[in-house]
């Protein structure tokens, strides 16, 4: 399928899809949320895939929500259409994603970023929540997921002053995974997406669920889902046959059963 404001290929099981606005450094417009919720639900239904990869271009990742197009909307527009609610279903994905970040990943784009599972970053990149300048706040949860990251010094700083942070600082401070040569970035994040699709498929699915569920519920709680998890795989296809492999000095052949 075609969308508008992204480039989508397959890779194996791997999608790959690059925001395509250069003219605006792939700024956030409402077809671009349009075009992220259909080309995710497409990947979480296709049973081909089993990872995604979301890149921007070399200069940005995504300089953030299109300011141009959120400059006539009001209150009542904002609130009424529920402006960014298309993102809710973009983190409802349930198979692994990456983000791939070089250059500018400001406002929206910092915050698309950190939807992702993990983000692998560019030495290039600089990450900001720089919407204070403009009269606001992050819209898309960067005051939260920020600073869940980073914790609140950091994250308090970064929402007040609207500074940029440095991908080794992103990398030091915990927003980032992992920092790679700008030139070797997509073929990093590519190799571990295809990693990822290497696995079982409903363990990958089982240990998103369990680290993000770290971040909505007490340790106990948290633990107790994770045994429930833990328990339920032991009954899958896949459980007997990553064991047996494992006995037999062999890779695992996965039924995603
Ligand atoms: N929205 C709309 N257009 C944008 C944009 C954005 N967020 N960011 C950049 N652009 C456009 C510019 O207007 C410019 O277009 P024209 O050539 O038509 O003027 C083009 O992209 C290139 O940008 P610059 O000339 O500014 O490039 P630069 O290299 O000089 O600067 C930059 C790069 C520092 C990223 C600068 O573009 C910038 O500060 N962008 C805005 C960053 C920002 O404030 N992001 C937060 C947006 S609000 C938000 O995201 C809310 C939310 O939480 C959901």
């Amino acid at each position: 399928m075609a969308y508008e404001t992204l480039l989508v290929e397959t890779h194996g099981a791997v999608t790959l899809i690059r925001l395509n606005r250069p003219q605006a450094l792939n700024a956030l417009n409402s077809q671009v949320q349009k075009d992220l919720v259909a080309a995710f639900a497409a990947y979480d239904a296709d049973s081909t895939q089993r990872c995604l990869v979301l890149t921007g271009s070399e200069k940005a990742f995504a300089a953030g929500a299109d300011i141009k197009e959120m400059q006539p909307l009001s209150f009542a527009d904002m609130y009424g259409q529920n402006f960014f609610a298309g993102y809710e279903q973009v983190t409802a994905t349930r198979k692994p994603w990456i983000a791939a970040v070089a250059g500018f990943a400001l406002g929206g784009g910092c915050e698309l970023a950190m939807m992702a599972d993990y983000i692998i970053a560019a030495d290039t990149a600089k990450f900001g929540q720089p919407e204070v300048k403009l009269g606001v706040l992050p819209g898309m949860g960067g005051s939260q997921r920020l600073t869940r990251a980073v914790g609140k010094a950091k994250a308090m700083q970064m929402c007040l002053t609207g500074r940029f942070m440095d991908a080794a600082e992103a990398e030091s401070a915990g927003l980032v995974a992992q920092v790679v040569p700008a030139a070797g970035l997509l073929d990093e994040a590519l190799k571990q997406a295809q990693a990822i699709a290497d696995m079982a498929p409903l363990a990958a699915i089982a240990n998103k669920e369990a680290v993000n569920a770290a971040f909505e519920t007490t340790l106990s709680t948290g633990v107790h889902f994770e045994r429930r998890l833990f328990n339920a795989l032991c009954s899958t296809a896949d459980k007997v046959e990553g064991m047996a492999a494992f006995s037999e000095k062999r890779k695992g052949v996965w039924r995603g059963a």
